[in-house]
Formats: structure tokens, sequence, C-alpha cells
């Protein structure tokens, strides 16, 4: 069994690599937050003692996935923004380089600045905000200085169930579980999901098919898809309509809460995975239909609303 190195394995990205890769690869998984008994401590800010980890378990691929994504907390902070997202990828790389194995980075769909509709994978970024500038200098130092590697890129995760989710689906479950009739969902904010359980199963076939480079990953979806689109669609897989509204609003509305900037759009297209027939990636209304079916079963009013 090949050995792989997981990084930063405690959050929603880290619970579906682990479940995906578990049955045929042997597993080291460690965080700063030990949240399961697979997952060991370390925090990859300690160059000295990430590089012992790495070594003693003598891995055949190494994945860098941890990263601070609150883009407020990294506007507010972006010393260690820069310090995690971006100097312990440079760790990173020299550890792998020393092992000659190739490591696997996870980019973001929030390096562009939104002026156009979708991003493909050789679309210049231009970064908006600490956040995303941070995790675009760690691809360029992946780029510039990994002896073999892999980078995908995400969009708006969406994984990790009611535990581990930090991000808007668990936002917007949990307004629902304590009976919101209104969601506020700012306008014209485009993306597409990515389901954790697709990418992590999409990254697997590349590594299984030696596949190498840079690829965006994200579910299949429209350009025009966005927060208002997402939320929509979550209500309608809970058979929610008639009781829930769903209330466009404007930036202004989240001022206080969400004071990052964001792009306008982040919204990738697939374009070398699809061009390499690669692509497993599924829409992400079937993905969504899927998560919430298996992590909010006791939310759903209609289980006959099929998409
Ligand atoms: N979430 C998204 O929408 C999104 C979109 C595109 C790309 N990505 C990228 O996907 C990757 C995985 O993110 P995710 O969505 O799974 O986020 P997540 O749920 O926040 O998980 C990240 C994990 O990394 C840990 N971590 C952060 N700094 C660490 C350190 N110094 N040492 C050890 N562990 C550390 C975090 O621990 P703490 O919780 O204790 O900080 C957390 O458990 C990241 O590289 C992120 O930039 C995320």
């Amino acid at each position: 069994m090949k050995k792989i190195y997981i990084a930063g394995c405690g959050g929603m990205l880290g619970d579906a690599f682990y479940k995906v890769f578990k049955e045929n690869y042997q597993l080291k998984c460690t965080d700063k937050d030990v949240n399961e008994d697979w997952i060991s401590f370390l925090d990859f800010r300690d160059f000295e003692r990430y590089e012992k980890d790495v070594k003693d378990f003598n891995p055949d691929f190494l994945f860098h996935l941890g990263a601070h994504t609150d883009l407020e907390y990294c506007s507010d902070n972006p010393e260690d923004a820069y310090l995690n997202n971006t100097i312990a990828v440079e760790k990173a790389v020299r550890i792998a380089n020393g092992l000659r194995i190739p490591i696997l980075y996870i980019g973001t769909a929030g390096i562009f600045d939104g002026q156009k509709e979708r991003y493909d994978d050789w679309d210049q970024p231009n970064p908006v905000n600490v956040y995303g500038r941070s995790k675009y200098l760690g691809e360029k130092i992946i780029q510039s200085s990994a002896y073999d590697y892999l980078i995908c890129r995400a969009g708006w995760m969406v994984g990790g169930g009611p535990k581990k989710d930090k991000k808007y689906i668990n936002k917007i479950m949990n307004q629902i579980k304590n009976g919101s009739k209104e969601l506020h969902v700012i306008d014209g904010c485009g993306g597409i999901p990515t389901y954790t359980y697709d990418f992590a199963r999409n990254v697997k076939l590349l590594i299984e098919r030696g596949e190498r480079g840079l690829y965006n990953m994200v579910c299949k979806g429209e350009n025009t898809d966005n927060r208002l689109a997402v939320t929509n669609e979550l209500v309608k897989i809970l058979g929610r309509e008639d009781e829930i509204k769903v209330v466009p609003v404007s930036e202004e509305f989240f001022k206080e809460e969400y004071y990052a900037k964001r792009p306008p759009a982040e919204r990738l297209l697939n374009r070398k995975l699809e061009l390499k027939k690669l692509n497993i990636m599924r829409p992400w209304q079937i993905c969504l239909k899927e998560y919430i079916e298996e992590n909010y079963k006791e939310c759903i009013k209609n289980t006959n609303n099929r998409i």
C-alpha cells in the first residue's frame, strides 16, 4: 500500500479525503484540531516538527490541505494568514522535495477578481483580499519550486457535515434549524459549489492516472450560478419553499459581519479536466441533495421532492 501524509486533515475537505483514500492508501492524518481518533496533532507552522513527522512516516505523497479559510480572520491577521497559508507551503515543498515525492496543494477560486464570468485553468489570478493573495502565493511557490506537484482548485466547499462545515451551507442550515422563515442572501455573488466528496474522488483519479500540474475542480455548474441559486435549491431540497422565503439583499446588509472585500464572482471552469476527459465532478444540485440527505435528513420535509 502506498502512503500519504495529510497535513490539515481535520476540516471539511480532510474528512472527505480520509473517507475516499483510506481504503487504498496507508494514511497519516494530522491537524492542529484533533477532532477524530484518526487524526494526530501537528501545527504545520512548527516547521521542524512538520519535517520530522513527515520524514518519520516516509510517505509516497504529501497532501498539504490545511489553511486559514476565514476571510475576515485573514484580513484581521495578515501576518498569521501569510505564515499559515504561504510560508508553511514553502516548508511543505522543501519537505516533499527532500523526500523526492509529489505534493498536493489545494487552490481556491478566491484568487480571481471576478471581472470575468468564468475562469479557466490558465486565466491570470488577481486576488482582492488577504486570503486570496495568501493562497495564490502558495500556488506560485508550488509551481516555481516543487520537484513534482498537483494543484487542485476548489470553489465554494460543500461537505464535512454539521460538525466540521464552517462555511455557507451549515450557516444557512443553522438558521433553518433555529426556525428562521426568512433567509437573507447576497444578490449577485457568483460562484460554483464544490462537493468535497467529488473533489476527493477526482483528485484520487488524477493521482491514479499519474497526472500532474494545475487543475480547476468545481462541480458542474452554470455561468449564472450564485448564492441565491444555491439557497433556493437548498430550500427546494428541504421541501420548504412554501414556508421559507429567500430574500435577496445587497452586500451592504452584511457589511458588519462579512467585511473582507470579496470578488463579485469566483466561478471556475474545469477546462483542463474536460479536455483530458478526467472530469468526474457531478452537477452541484445532485451533490447538494446527496449531502443534505446524508447530513440533515431531519430537516427535510418532503423527501419525494426529487431534482
Ligand atoms: N472552504 C472553502 O470554501 C474552500 C474553497 C476553496 C479552497 N479551499 C481550500 O481547501 C483547503 C481545505 O480547506 P477546508 O475547506 O477543509 O477548510 P477547513 O474546514 O477550515 O479545514 C482546514 C483545516 O486546516 C487546519 N489548519 C489550519 N492551519 C493549520 C496549521 N497551522 N496546522 C495544522 N492544521 C491547520 C484547520 O484547523 P483549525 O480549524 O483549528 O484552524 C482545519 O482543521 C484549504 O487549503 C483551503 O484554502 C477551501
